[in-house]
């Protein structure tokens, strides 16, 4: 176990901030890490992140910042078990060559396999939560693991049992073990990505490129433009708004979903005049308007005022309410 204090946090977004205490950890450390807690670490906040891919930091962190370090990875028959610490795509990149299938349409999503399980990140017609099966979980106050099966973890659109409110801090995710498939079967369906791949035969690899190539033409890369993906997720409205606001704008993108209609907000962004805007040295990016980007020395605040921004033109030229997506720490 590692511990430095007074550290920088990485964060996509590139925002400098620093913990007053920063812990990496591994499997072996789970024991030790949890004595910290309980003594040094006493009344003190706790953050555990990922590779900060989801994270908007509004100042530094006056608490403890836990990062996993845990590796491992085993397979049985088509499941596999892996470490929270690997990085996604990474990961999604393994299980093709080893010849297990289902993850393709997530390629290039970033962030780690434990907050994959926590966000139950999704692109191209897939999420994660399709996929997990089990979550192995460490309670941080009490040191007590715990195997979360799918019907405890309400999954839903970008939302997990990790992220109800008094569920903050409480456990970090150990490792995540997947279902997969040793059959591939390509999933085209999502607009855009059939045609991108050119036939209805692709191999898994194929489907893996044309996923990454849509991305890379559509979202900034955090390595040179400070960003957190999606900044805000697609509202899900009444199926009445939704008509209402079809008859008013016929060409307007919607999805039904369980409870409602989808909206993607970055079209509602772009028809309010925001795409490519800036306000100050943040902006909503060119190509994908539900993505804000630093475009260089941009503070959390920086980033709170363009989403605020955002907001509140497209409540009032739609009536709707976005969210970010993104957690303002
Ligand atoms: N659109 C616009 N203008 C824009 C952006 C989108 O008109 O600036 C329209 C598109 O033309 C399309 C619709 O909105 O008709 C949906 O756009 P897109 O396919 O780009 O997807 P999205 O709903 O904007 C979601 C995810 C992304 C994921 C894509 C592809 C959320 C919050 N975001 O975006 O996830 O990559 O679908 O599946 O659900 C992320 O979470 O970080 C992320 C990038």
């Amino acid at each position: 176990m590692e511990v430095g204090s007074n550290i920088s946090i990485r964060n996509t977004f590139h925002i400098p901030a620093k913990a007053r205490t920063l812990i990496t950890y591994g499997r072996e450390d789970v024991e030790e890490l949890v004595t910290y807690l309980q003594h040094e670490g006493c009344g003190q906040k706790v953050l555990h992140v990922g590779a900060g891919s989801n994270l908007l930091f509004m100042g530094d962190y006056d608490g403890i910042v836990l990062c996993s370090d845990i590796r491992e990875i085993n397979t049985c028959g088509e499941l596999v078990r892996v470490g929270a610490a690997w990085v996604v795509d990474d990961l999604i990149a393994w299980t093709l060559r080893n010849g297990l299938y289902g993850l393709e349409n997530l390629s290039l999503i970033p962030g780690t396999v434990g907050a994959a399980a926590v966000q139950n990140i999704g692109a191209y017609g897939s999420e994660a939560a399709e996929f997990i099966c089990e979550v192995e979980t460490l309670e941080l106050q009490t040191g007590c693991i715990r195997i979360w099966k799918p019907e405890e973890l309400e999954y839903g659109y970008r939302k997990s049992v990790f992220k109800k409110p008094d569920m903050w801090g409480r456990y970090a995710v150990l490792s995540v073990t997947f279902r997969l498939s040793r059959t591939f079967v390509p999933k085209l369906g999502y607009g855009g990505l059939r045609n991108r791949v050119g036939t209805d035969n692709p191999t898994a690899e194929q489907v893996r490129q044309a996923v990454i190539d849509i991305r890379r033409e559509k979202l900034p890369d955090p390595e040179v433009l400070g960003n957190a993906g999606s900044f805000f997720v697609n509202p899900v409205v009444k199926k009445e708004k939704a008509d209402a606001l079809k008859s008013q704008y016929p060409e307007m993108p919607s999805y039904d979903v369980e409870n409602g209609v989808k909206i993607p907000a970055g079209w509602m962004i772009e028809q309010c005049g925001w795409k490519g805007r800036s306000l100050g040295p943040a902006a909503v990016h060119d190509r994908q308007a539900l993505v804000l980007v630093n475009k260089g020395g941009a503070t959390g605040e920086d980033i709170a005022h363009l989403s605020d921004a955002v907001c509140k033109a497209v409540w009032d030229k739609f009536g709707v309410e976005i969210r970010p997506e993104v957690n303002f720490i």
